[in-house]
């Protein structure tokens, strides 16, 4: 974009906010960051990063304040473990800051707003094979996303065009398919796969064994955070209103994965199917049809040097953590 905005990424100290704000400062925009926390391993590049928590209506207002843009990033998420447990708090605290933000918004006189929404809002039904067809657009559709979650993502989509229907309020609408890449949670319970068994080999022992959820056969696609952003942006800049999915179609198994991601560490792990565990839908994967036609582009970082990065900044994380634990223990 040749022209400066003033824009507003919400969920800023989080990992996509995070790498975004770099992406549009880079490109000479003002940026307002806004989070309940800093980001954890870098300081933020926004002009202006204020701590407000935007389930709250005020801090809705504030945050929207002189703005042309806004990137609505915030939400309470994690991965497959986290999301099924806390069905209600979820769902709550989204709610609250996607009903708030819009409406803050349309009241400032924001001129676009872009929803940032999941693949977890498809159809149940649809991914219960582990060769699953691609999921088009329509796919979400009958409603049958994954509870808590994916319902409050769908319902946040239909609210976007509502605003539009009723108001003529710009909202975009992304569907991000599985994201990854440094800078990202990797431990805690909110991690996602490629930075959990990044993280579980890191920390083996060569020869030793890794602890994986379910039996691994599960599918899912992986998109490059460079490639997220860049997404974002087209998306932000086309006049696309209706949802677009944004991932990649490599589809791999997480047997698959974790091979790729042991393969780079250089380490032969035994892997212990722990089938208790949660492990979603049975298989997921972008189709990128739309995508291609409406942004004339795709993501297309390969995922085998995307998880080399990945991998080799979680590994000197991990690497620091170990240091500092024994200090403490040595007392040095
Ligand atoms: N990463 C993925 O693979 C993925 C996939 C699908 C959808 N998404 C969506 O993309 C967006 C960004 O995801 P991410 O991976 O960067 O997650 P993230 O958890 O790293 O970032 C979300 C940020 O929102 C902040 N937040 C939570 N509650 C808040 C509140 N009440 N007020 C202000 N800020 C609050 C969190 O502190 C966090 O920093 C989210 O909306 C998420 O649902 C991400």
């Amino acid at each position: 974009m040749a022209n400066k905005s003033r824009i507003l990424l919400t969920g800023a100290g989080g990992f996509i906010g995070h790498h975004l704000v770099k992406r549009l400062k880079a490109d000479g925009h003002w940026v307002r960051g806004v989070d309940v926390k800093y980001p954890e391993y870098e300081t933020s590049a926004a002009d202006d990063f204020q701590i407000l928590d935007l389930r709250v209506w005020e801090n809705c207002l504030t945050a929207t304040q002189n703005i042309d843009q806004v990137y609505n990033l915030a939400a309470d998420m994690g991965g497959i473990g986290y999301i099924t447990s806390f069905l209600a708090d979820i769902s709550k605290n989204n709610i609250l800051i996607n009903a708030h933000m819009l409406e803050a918004a349309k009241q400032n006189d924001v001129k676009r707003y872009l929803f940032s929404s999941s693949a977890c809002v498809y159809a149940q039904s649809k991914q219960k094979n582990a060769d699953v067809t691609p999921l088009k657009e329509e796919d979400a559709y009958p409603a049958d996303p994954e509870p808590g979650y994916g319902w409050e993502k769908l319902f946040a989509e239909e609210l976007c065009r509502y605003y539009y229907h009723d108001y003529k309020f710009e909202t975009r609408i992304v569907r991000f398919h599985n994201v990854y890449g440094p800078l990202g949670t990797y431990d805690g319970g909110k991690e996602k796969s490629p930075a959990a068994i990044s993280r579980k080999v890191a920390k083996a022992t060569d020869g030793g064994s890794i602890e994986i959820w379910g039996d691994g056969d599960q599918t899912r696609s992986y998109m490059y955070v460079d490639d997220c952003v860049e997404g974002l942006i087209r998306l932000m800049a086309s006049d696309h209103r209706d949802a677009l999915n944004l991932g990649t179609d490599e589809m791999v198994s997480i047997n698959h994965l974790v091979d790729m991601i042991c393969g780079i560490a250089g380490k032969t792990l035994t892997k212990q199917h722990d089938l208790t565990k949660p492990q979603g839908v049975r298989g997921r994967n972008s189709d990128n049809t739309l995508l291609r036609k409406v942004l004339g582009w795709e993501p297309s970082t390969p995922l085998e040097k995307g998880l080399a990065i990945t991998y080799k900044w979680i590994e000197g994380e991990v690497k620091k953590k170990e240091v500092g634990e024994l200090a403490e223990v040595t007392g040095d």
